[in-house]
């Protein structure tokens, strides 16, 4: 795993972005993204905007395969993934929307919506870079404890403490959907490349369990640490657990000149 703990929330935004931009451009114009909802990337999707609207970046050949989404809520609720991904990604970037999906969480096609997905993604050829978040309780997509670490794109309940987490973008707990279509550990693993990017004291527990602990299914994204190419990238507050800190912080400063990502 390559750790970057960075002074700042904009500072996880620039490094995140630019690794992405990196990997992009190596992998060319028809690059394959798995994107994440939540708070976390936001700001490394504005760093991506920027790069775009600068020139410096081109999506517009790009697809997009969201990690995951509500069980039930109309893709033109506000919080619906559908419409999350299109208000942070699929305008801002630039992105085809013909060529960005999201599972589909519909009530009547829950049964198959799972394989359904699996197959989108291997016609497009699979993931190339995976934006990831991470939850308090160490899920990534929507892969709360206990899930196979093997786990494909299916329908899961999501935890009492992940449903508290979202309150925020709903106007009461009640109206939180229960359930959801998430990427599987297996699925977002088999992504080529990797950015997991968190922020903020609550994530600091999570952050030391995954990249510190053991790989273990009560901490999903713990799983990660058998990814080949996967790229951390932390503020110092979501740093503030992990005990070879200072190691980290080490390596990335003395890292050689091809490992240097191009800042804007
Ligand atoms: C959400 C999403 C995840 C996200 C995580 C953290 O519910 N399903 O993809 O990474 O929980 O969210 P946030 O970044 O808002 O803390």
């Amino acid at each position: 795993m390559e750790i970057i703990i960075c002074s700042s929330e904009s500072q996880v935004g620039e490094v995140g972005a630019a690794k992405v931009a990196q990997i992009a451009r190596k992998v060319g114009p028809a690059v394959v993204l798995g994107v994440a909802t939540g708070g976390s990337p936001l700001a490394t999707y504005r760093v991506l905007a920027e790069r775009v609207r600068a020139g410096n970046l081109d999506l517009s050949q790009a697809s997009a395969f969201a990690l995951d989404e509500y069980v039930g809520l109309p893709i033109d609720h506000p919080q619906s993934y559908f419409d999350t991904i299109r208000r942070t990604v699929t305008e801002p970037l630039g992105l085809d929307p013909n060529r960005v999906h999201v599972p589909d969480g519909s009530l009547d096609r829950l049964e198959s919506a799972g394989d359904r997905y699996e197959d989108l993604i291997r016609q497009a050829g699979g993931v190339d870079i995976q934006i990831l978040g991470i939850g308090s309780n160490g899920h990534i997509g929507f892969n709360e404890p206990t899930s196979s670490l093997n786990s494909r794109t299916r329908h899961k309940t999501l935890t009492d403490g992940t449903r508290k987490d979202n309150a925020r973008f709903f106007s009461s707990l009640d109206e939180v959907p229960t359930g959801c279509v998430t990427q599987g550990l297996g699925t977002i693993m088999d992504a080529r490349h990797s950015v997991l990017v968190a922020t903020g004291e609550a994530k600091a527990r999570a952050i030391a369990a995954i990249v510190e602990g053991p790989i273990m299914a009560m901490w999903p994204g713990s799983i990660l640490q058998m990814h080949p190419d996967i790229t951390v990238v932390v503020d110092e507050p979501a740093a503030s657990k992990l005990i070879q800190a200072d190691y980290y912080k080490h390596v990335y400063a003395d890292r050689p000149d091809w490992q240097k990502l191009e800042l804007l």
